[in-house]
């Protein structure tokens, strides 16, 4: 494995964080994009797997559940402040 190409080769990349690291509301706006990217990118592989790989598809299923799960509890949180 390659370590110094894996932002490279990763779907998403990196987004360092804010450079004022209160600024709450640009934290959880840089999860949510990070979050949408992730979904974005395992519905890819889900749809790619689902006729060829059952048990890949399904693997990819369950990522994008947890993802989808991620991005509500960030919204969430984004919506009480
Ligand atoms: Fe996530």
């Amino acid at each position: 494995m390659q370590f110094d190409k894996l932002i490279q080769n990763s779907a998403c990349g990196y987004k360092a964080p804010p450079s004022d690291p209160s600024n709450i509301k640009q934290v959880i706006q840089d999860v949510l994009d990070a979050e949408a990217c992730a979904i974005g990118a395992y519905s890819k592989l889900s749809e790619k797997y689902r006729m060829t790989d059952v048990v890949t598809h399904e693997i990819f299923e369950e990522l994008l559940e947890d993802e989808v799960s991620d991005e509500e509890q960030w919204e969430n949180l984004g919506s009480n402040l």
